[in-house]
């Protein structure tokens, strides 16, 4: 395998919530970045901070990062990219693509929206790709693309039928992958990583979660109640069908996910043939709302007043994942906890109560 130090890695979303620590990863591994965002859910101001923790100074973060603000659904964004990554002697070799959007809620309300920013804008990165001979791929997928009714530990067997737009998105671009792989001929290798509920920040509190639009996720909005930004967690429902009546979620520190994106990418640059992969991303370990509420207050020494109403629309009792395929494929095992998870996310939050203002 050739020095990671000469590879270069186009990554899209790359200043979002896991793209920023993902790419703050690969920096430190020596790849060479061009990240794209068009900035709709994200900072720019993400670039001084991965700066200000990139352990080599300055000099060399600018000789490794190149951020481009544009639109992956715009094809001549992306082709300058490669073009100017021909000039400067730097082939792409790969790409994480975590461009899109990514909330239940506003895929229902809005679903043209989600189909052409999640899949046409997949579809014309991956018309640029084929033009330039690029065709390994780490794709961010979602544990939404299984079907509800599905029972715990969800492996990657399980079926896939999503119940939102969003999910839907999510399980074609995997097709489209999927069928670009089928022609043998183009040798892709694509690894779709099926997320379960990333949570926390980097343990220096410099990058963390900070979304632009509207999201109803669980762990920034507790975060906020902690701080007192918010005054009460509701908890949709206390009826689930579980030990304490809350819902089980399988989260996973932030930065064990940055850790699978370089290992899905080490894997698949040192195959020589096509590889077309689904692995699950989580712990394996499913935790109640309750039980992630009273491990924050513990951890942080802090209260949070909660309330609880009505179960959410379209939400499921239980979902944690099997992860002994991503664990054997990828020689990967978590190393962070919900404690660490809880810690990390709070100090994110103090730091930074307004998030990157
Ligand atoms: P995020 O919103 O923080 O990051 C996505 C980034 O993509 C943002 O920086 C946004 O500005 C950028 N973007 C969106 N549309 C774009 C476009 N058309 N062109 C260029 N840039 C664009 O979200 P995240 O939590 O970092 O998630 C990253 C990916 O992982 C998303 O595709 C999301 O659907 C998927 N995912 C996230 C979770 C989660 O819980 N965070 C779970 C499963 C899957
Ligand atoms: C949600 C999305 C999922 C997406 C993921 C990351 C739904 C149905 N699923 O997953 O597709 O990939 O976010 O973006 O929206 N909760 C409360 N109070 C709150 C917020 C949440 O009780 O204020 C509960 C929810 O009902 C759920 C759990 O906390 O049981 C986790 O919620 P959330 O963080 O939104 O994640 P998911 O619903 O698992």
């Amino acid at each position: 395998m050739k020095d990671s130090s000469l590879r270069s890695i186009l990554i899209t979303g790359g200043t979002g919530f896991i793209g920023s620590h993902t790419c703050l990863k690969l920096l430190e591994k020596g790849y060479f970045l061009y990240v794209v965002d068009s900035f709709i859910n994200s900072s720019p101001k993400v670039l001084r901070k991965l700066e200000e923790l990139f352990p080599q100074g300055s000099e060399k973060f600018n000789q490794q990062f190149n951020l481009i603000e544009g639109d992956i659904r715009d094809s001549t964004v992306i082709e300058n990219i490669f073009i100017n990554s021909i000039n400067q002697n730097r082939c792409i070799e790969a790409v994480i693509h975590f461009a899109g959007l990514k909330s239940v809620e506003e895929s229902l309300l809005n679903p043209s929206l989600y189909w052409d920013i999640n899949v046409g804008g997949s579809i014309a990165l991956v018309k640029v790709l084929e033009k330039y001979n690029c065709r390994t791929i780490v794709f961010s997928s979602s544990a939404t693309v299984y079907n509800s009714i599905s029972d715990s530990p969800l492996s990657e067997n399980c079926e896939v039928r999503p119940c939102n737009p969003y999910g839907e998105t999510k399980a074609t671009v995997e097709n489209i992958l999927r069928s670009l792989y089928k022609n043998k001929r183009k040798d892709w290798r694509v690894i779709n990583l099926r997320y379960f509920n990333p949570i926390g920040a980097h343990s220096s509190g410099v990058i963390g979660e900070d979304p632009i639009r509207k999201t109803n996720n669980l762990f920034p909005y507790l975060s906020k109640v902690a701080s007192g930004n918010k005054e009460v967690l509701k908890i949709f429902g206390n009826d689930w069908p579980t030990f304490d009546g809350t819902a089980i979620r399988d989260y996973i520190h932030i930065m064990d996910l940055a850790d699978v994106h370089c290992l899905a990418l080490e894997y698949l640059l040192q195959k020589e043939e096509s590889r077309f992969l689904c692995l699950n991303v989580g712990t394996g370990k499913g935790t109640s709302i309750l039980e992630l509420l009273k491990t924050y207050e513990i951890v942080n020494s802090c209260k949070i007043p909660f309330i609880y109403v009505d179960r959410r629309p379209g939400d499921i009792a239980i979902s944690f994942a099997k992860t002994e395929l991503a664990t054997s494929i990828l020689n990967w095992k978590p190393k962070f906890d919900i404690s660490d998870m809880c810690r990390d996310g709070w100090n994110w939050q103090k730091l930074n109560p307004c998030g990157y203002q």
